[in-house]
């Protein structure tokens, strides 16, 4: 038995309630999902083509207002093949990125080791970049790259105003500007613009279809027609090309049917979820402000104690809180919470059981 917290726990596949995102299927629920989709009597998908992916990546053109998309196995990859594209172009080997993105923290730095780029950091550890970070960038750079929300600094969100400043700083510089929008749906739901003002800031952008769209896997890079058909042989570089994707599609299909429309309420269920937390608890946790579906808490007690208190809750109530816990800034210990259909199962008096039940367990821990 693993003792550190983290997604792939084996306690969390005996649980039946999760705090955060969408309810885990098991392999027979993710097959009778997909069994009921119209889309699986469609010609099957081979090597990156066929009437399921095109739908799909029609459909989320339309949604972001762009002129076409292009299915990826990971987003990483989509991303990566973009960078390139840009940076070929300008002959540039030159990006900036967050310091805390998912570019340069998550993808076994990518960008440096296979396509040799040079990052140059945009905005601070903990918070999204803003206007008068702008202006100490680099003159020449490749492309600039904003993750929206920065998931590792707390899902920190730039304002709208920010994001205009740099759309009119890549206009005035014509470097060309790229969306990390894993999240981009939930981010358009705070920024209160709709998915396709927020993605018209960018000149190619990702999202990630299994995140709040709850599919499977990979993502969509998205932007003009020149970009998807320049970016074709690297996505077949980078052995993207893979003989059929189909569940991943129809998963994908599936999720902007089902969660697309529910986008909103996953968000309001963010913001409620985060003002009983506030109400109850602070000063002793810091609950930070919600941007989208997600936020982050803070414990002050160290992160074993926050970790094997929640699998003590974990094996005993067979609910789930956390996926992993994490260094906090104002506190020791922080953990996330991503609010998607596995919330539906939840009422407020269970929420603040369990935050009581585990706050006073750690506080018993340490004596
Ligand atoms: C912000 C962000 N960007 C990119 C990715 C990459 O997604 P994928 O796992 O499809 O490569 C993720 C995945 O977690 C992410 O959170």
């Amino acid at each position: 038995m693993k003792n550190e917290l983290y997604f792939d726990h084996p306690l969390k596949q005996n649980c039946r309630k999760f705090l955060s995102r969408h309810k885990p299927l098991s392999q027979r629920a993710w097959m009778e999902r997909i069994l009921n989709m119209e889309e699986l009597d469609l010609d099957i998908d081979s090597f990156g083509h066929g009437p399921a992916i095109s739908l799909l990546e029609q459909k989320l053109a339309n949604i972001l207002g762009k002129e076409k998309a292009m299915f990826f196995h990971k987003g990483m990859v989509g991303q990566l093949c973009a960078l390139k594209y840009w940076c070929y172009r300008s002959s540039c080997n030159s990006i900036a990125i967050h310091p805390q993105s998912h570019i340069h923290n998550d993808e076994e730095l990518a960008y440096k080791e296979l396509l040799g780029l040079k990052g140059y950091f945009l905005g601070g550890l903990n918070e999204a970049f803003d206007s008068k970070d702008i202006y100490s960038l680099p003159a020449r750079l490749g492309a600039i790259s904003v993750e929206l929300p920065v998931r590792r600094a707390g899902f920190a969100l730039p304002n709208w105003e920010s994001l205009l400043k740099l759309r009119a700083y890549c206009n005035d510089t014509k470097i060309p500007l790229h969306i990390d929008g894993a999240r981009l749906f939930e981010a358009a739901y705070e920024l209160n613009k709709t998915c396709s003002e927020v993605a018209n800031l960018a000149d190619s952008l990702y999202v990630s279809l299994y995140k709040i769209l709850g599919a499977m896997g990979g993502g969509v890079l998205a932007g003009s027609e020149q970009l998807i058909e320049g970016v074709g042989e690297d996505k077949c570089r980078f052995g993207g090309d893979i003989n059929t994707v189909f569940p991943y599609v129809i998963s994908a299909l599936w999720g902007l049917q089902h969660h697309f429309p529910r986008i909103s309420t996953y968000c309001e269920n963010a913001h409620s979820l985060a003002a009983i937390l506030k109400e109850q608890f602070e000063p002793k946790l810091n609950i930070s402000d919600v941007q989208g579906n997600a936020f982050v808490i803070e414990f002050p007690f160290p992160k074993s104690v926050v970790a094997s208190e929640s699998l003590e809750i974990a094996s005993r109530n067979k609910t789930w809180l956390f996926d992993s816990v994490l260094q906090g800034r104002y506190l020791p210990t922080r953990v996330e919470v991503q609010i998607g259909d596995a919330f539906d199962e939840w009422n407020e008096s269970e929420v603040i059981d369990v935050f009581y039940d585990l706050v006073s367990r750690c506080e018993r821990q340490i004596g």
